[in-house]
């Protein structure tokens, strides 16, 4: 067993504010400029200065250099070769990560990663699967109710309350302490970068509009009391073996005095957000696409029944829905929440034959390479196949949904038994259909979002 302590809460509050929202040196800030170029896919503003002039453009933003990067072979140079001089980035989001692993560096980081590392193991996350199936299971109920109303659903917030739900279930031991649906919406005022630029507009002239500050503020504050919120909640089961066990067991490690009860709050508050909002864009797009071919669909019921039938899935189950899971993979190709990846050159450096200057900003741009023909045939269809195909080799590092190098994901591997099975299970009983604008738009925040939503109707399958 291992030791812990219990967390207090009295370290959980600091006062709610909306630094970072809208500040000028942001990088967030800064892309917007470049992003508002195309209003139904501002990826592809991007995608034609790739196109036009190579793979490593520097800009001049105000006082700031930006480099937009967009070769797999530099990409390992940045996240591995030389990982430790390209270092994080988070201005404009401390308020969303507090000060949790993601956001750290060098020993720092390594330290708070290490007693967390276990709880991503394969052998740990599936006695996690349970826990997902019951989350799965509690979204299938409404889906029955939503299905006989007949309403009109945004599937991202579905998909971020059951993503939600399955990390407070299985790596908190805690049935979800708050009310998802505004804890979404609040953390998106905040995470939508797009619309920063406005509000500190807004702001400049002295105006107070609602969906502004104020509601930055609330987003903030409504953030900030999710952590406690979980802590305080009663343990489900007292499983001796969770993420939060760990925390504790860290927190409780007199060798990590840095891991401490503030630590804790803020590596909770990293998970339920890192963890959360990937995980729920991936099966809401993977559910967009499946809704526009629906033989897709067809397969994807075809090899559940195949694999499990009636019965429940298992972690040996998870490894034959092969072609399940290449339909999650190729949607965080096409869709690669984490678009582009940030880093600060911390001395100067070359990068492709470019110049590099200590303090620029270095964006990977993921979605670029996702959508290089020069990578991938035909880089704009949604073709599952070509995860089975084993004809083909992958060009390395051209597909990097969850990073790469010693900062990739913790739970990239983990969301993926998450969505395959969510996907499995929840079209052996619905169908959801799409009934937005088609194509769906594309918004980029710090995630690429779908423009407007994404509004379904469920139905249920006769
Ligand atoms: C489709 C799902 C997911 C995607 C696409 C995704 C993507 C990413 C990416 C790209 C990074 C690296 C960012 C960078 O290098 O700047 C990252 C880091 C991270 N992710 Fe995920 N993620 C997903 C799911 C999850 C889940 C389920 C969890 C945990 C429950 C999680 C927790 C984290 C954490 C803690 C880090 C920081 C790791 C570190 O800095 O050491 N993610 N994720």
């Amino acid at each position: 067993m291992t030791m812990s302590a219990p967390i207090s809460l009295s370290t959980a509050a600091p006062p709610a504010n909306t630094q970072g929202l809208g500040e000028e040196n942001s990088i967030w800030f800064k892309l917007t400029a470049l992003l508002r170029g195309d209003h139904a896919n501002p990826m592809r503003v991007l995608l034609q200065m790739q196109d036009r002039y190579g793979p490593v453009i520097p800009l001049n933003m105000a006082n700031q250099r930006v480099v937009l990067v967009t070769d797999p072979e530099l990409f390992k140079y940045v996240l591995v070769t030389k990982a430790d001089n390209y270092i994080k980035y988070f201005d404009g989001l401390k308020p969303i990560f507090g000060k949790s692993m993601i956001t750290n560096d060098g020993a720092l980081w390594q330290k708070i990663r290490m007693p967390q590392q276990p709880a991503f193991h394969p052998d740990v996350f599936a006695e996690y699967i349970p826990y997902f199936l019951q989350a799965i299971d509690a979204k299938m109920k409404l889906w029955d109710d939503l299905a006989q109303s007949g309403e009109t659903v945004e599937m991202v917030e579905q998909t971020w309350t059951l993503a939600a739900d399955m990390i407070c279930k299985a790596l908190f031991d805690r049935d979800m302490p708050f009310n998802p649906h505004v804890v979404f919406k609040y953390v998106k005022t905040y995470t939508d970068v797009m619309n920063h630029k406005e509000i500190r507009q807004k702001r400049q002239a002295g105006e107070l509009f609602e969906g502004t500050e104020e509601d930055a503020t609330k987003a903030i504050e409504a953030w900030q009391a999710v952590p406690p919120a979980v802590i305080a909640a009663d343990p489900r089961e007292h499983r001796e073996r969770t993420l939060l066990t760990m925390i504790e067991a860290a927190v409780a490690d007199p060798n990590i005095p840095e891991f401490d009860q503030a630590q804790a709050i803020d590596e909770i508050k990293q998970y339920l957000w890192a963890g959360t909002e990937t995980t729920a864009l991936t099966l809401a797009w993977a559910l967009y696409e499946i809704s526009r071919n629906p033989e897709i669909a067809d397969r994807i019921r075809a090899e559940s029944q195949a694999v499990f039938g009636d019965r429940e899935p298992t972690a040996a189950d998870y490894s034959s829905l092969v072609y399940t899971r290449a339909v999650i993979q190729e949607t965080m190709r096409i869709y690669p929440p984490i678009w582009g990846l940030i880093r600060v050159a911390a001395i100067d450096d070359t990068i492709g034959g470019k110049e590099i200057k200590a303090g620029d900003r270095i964006v990977l741009f993921a979605y670029g390479a996702h959508h290089n023909p020069k990578f991938w045939d035909d880089p704009e269809a949604f073709v599952p196949e070509r995860w089975t195909d084993k004809t083909k080799k992958q060009v390395k590092y051209s597909y990097i949904p969850f990073g790469a190098g010693k900062r990739s994901c913790i739970g990239g591997a983990m969301s993926q038994v998450e969505n395959t099975l969510a996907l499995s299970i929840l079209l052996r009983k619905f169908q959801p259909e799409y009934v937005g604008p088609m194509p769906a738009g594309i918004h980029a925040t710090v995630t690429l979002t779908p423009k407007g939503g994404l509004p379904f109707k469920i139905k249920r399958l006769a």
